[in-house]
């Protein structure tokens, strides 16, 4: 067990929240500050601002030992602050910094000891900058130390409880011991190192990650062109210990709040030091074209898109999230629109709101594949395994299924009397669709 310790937050946002409700579990008094009065009053009144599972029952559950408040002083008693906000991309693809040195600016003042420990991502070499800022201040009592996060949204509860691995980055020793004590329940390597490092393995591990998938949904490309699988090409691949089986499955391409923009921000810090990261620029354009093949799918079965029906199901970037940054529901959407399609979106959980002007958002899985002449699976949601049924079937105008994420079974779905085109997949011969006429346009161009 963790000696206690007093925490402070900047950032009621999803990592702060994970971050402070997974801290005050292990036992320390945690206390969060945001600069949105609606966000923390909704805290206080127990509402969170997002879907993350076990995250509610948590802070609920530790109610006594986490407070959320405006006022940075409130921060002056503890003992670590972390820095968890947002670090968006600026026009140029660097990381904006600025909510980072708002924090700055409202840090407390105290004769105490005190660290500052680094959530958000940002680019190599923030640290010194941060260091020199907190020197320019007056704040030479405040240490500093580098604590990346590696959460996935929709399991972020699990990966702080259970990480591979806690990498910490200090300027003084005793700096980064302090940070690793306060994670002392919990039974994992600990990777002690130089600041810069601890920055770059944050960088370097997401894009990693998203080498795999652009690396797979090419397989899956080939493949389709070859006529092999690429969900049995992924299970051979991954059994070789050296690989893995993650971070595998072809699909649509990745989304999110992280990958798009922290491949961006490395591949801009990579230029911005002189270095052209050519895999990344690959990485990064071979993920665009993904989002858009679906489209291509869709034409070569329907033909022209203009006054085709095509539901959208699932929208955020992924299961488990109500998460709409970067989904690749967002560019499908869009495209089909200006095809002239109309476009019948239903989420479990995502509410997209102005982010899909101009489609029809439905309540049901039902609703929007009624009359549609496709039914694209876009967000892995586990409801979905169960699309292939007679009833949608029955409801659809045309029995097409395009699944961008390998979720069904090809003959199971074709079995049930569906066209199937997965990504990478074997394809569904285009006689399984019924004749069809040349519809009149639904929305004018
Ligand atoms: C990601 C990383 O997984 C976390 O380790 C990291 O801490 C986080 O970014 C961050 O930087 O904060 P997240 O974006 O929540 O987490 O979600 P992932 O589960 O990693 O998925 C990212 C995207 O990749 C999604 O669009 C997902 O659908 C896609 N993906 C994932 C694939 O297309 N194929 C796969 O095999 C895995």
């Amino acid at each position: 067990m963790a000696e206690t310790q007093t925490i402070g937050i900047f950032g009621a946002g999803w990592v702060g929240l994970v971050t402070g409700g997974c801290l005050a579990e292990l036992g320390h008094d945690v206390i969060v500050r945001d600069v949105v009065p609606e966000r923390i009053d909704a805290l206080q009144g127990g509402e969170l601002p997002f879907h993350e599972p076990d995250l509610p029952e948590m802070l609920a559950r530790n109610r006594g030992r986490i407070g959320y408040t405006l006022a940075a002083e409130d921060l002056v008693e503890a003992e670590t602050i972390f820095i968890c906000v947002q670090t968006p991309p600026t026009y140029s693809g660097d990381a904006d910094l600025s909510y980072v040195w708002s924090a700055l600016d409202d840090l407390p003042r105290t004769e105490r000891r005190q660290i500052l420990a680094m959530k958000s991502t940002v680019p190599v070499g923030t640290g010194e900058k941060v260091r020199a800022a907190l020197e320019a201040r007056g704040h030479e009592n405040v240490g500093y130390v580098s604590n990346p996060e590696f959460l996935a949204e929709g399991h972020a509860v699990r990966d702080f409880m259970n990480p591979d691995r806690i990498v910490i980055g200090a300027f003084h020793d005793e700096d980064g011991a302090a940070v690793e004590a306060l994670y002392a329940g919990i039974d994992v390597p600990v990777v002690n190192t130089d600041v810069a490092s601890a920055e770059m393995i944050k960088l370097a591990a997401n894009a990693f990650l998203m080498t795999r998938i652009s690396f797979i949904n090419e397989i899956a490309n080939v493949c389709e062109a070859v006529g092999a699988d690429v969900v049995e090409v992924a299970r051979g691949v991954g059994l070789d210990h050296r690989l893995g089986p993650h971070f595998l499955r072809a699909g649509i391409g990745y989304g999110g709040s992280c990958f798009p923009k922290d491949s961006l921000a490395l591949k801009q810090l990579a230029s911005n030091s002189g270095y052209h990261f050519q895999l990344l620029a690959a990485v990064i354009e071979v993920n665009e074209l993904q989002k858009r093949r679906v489209i291509q799918k869709l034409q070569k079965h329907l033909g022209k898109l203009r006054g085709k029906k095509v539901a959208l199901l699932g929208l955020a970037f992924k299961a488990g999230t109500d998460d709409m940054r970067e989904a690749p529901s967002l560019v499908l959407a869009s495209r089909l629109l200006a095809e002239g399609a109309e476009v019948r979106a239903w989420d479990p959980v995502a509410r997209p709101g102005e982010l899909m002007k101009g489609a029809v958002l439905c309540d049901s899985v039902s609703e929007a594949v009624t009359d549609a002449d496709a039914a694209v699976i876009v967000t892995e949601w586990e409801e979905l395994r169960e699309l292939a049924s007679p009833e949608v079937r029955e409801a659809m105008a045309r029995p097409l299924i395009i699944d961008g994420r390998n979720l069904l079974d090809p003959e199971e779905t074709r079995a049930a009397g569906f066209a199937y085109e997965g990504i990478g997949r074997p394809t569904s011969p285009f006689a399984a669709l019924p004749e069809t006429p040349e519809l009149e346009p639904r929305i004018p161009q």
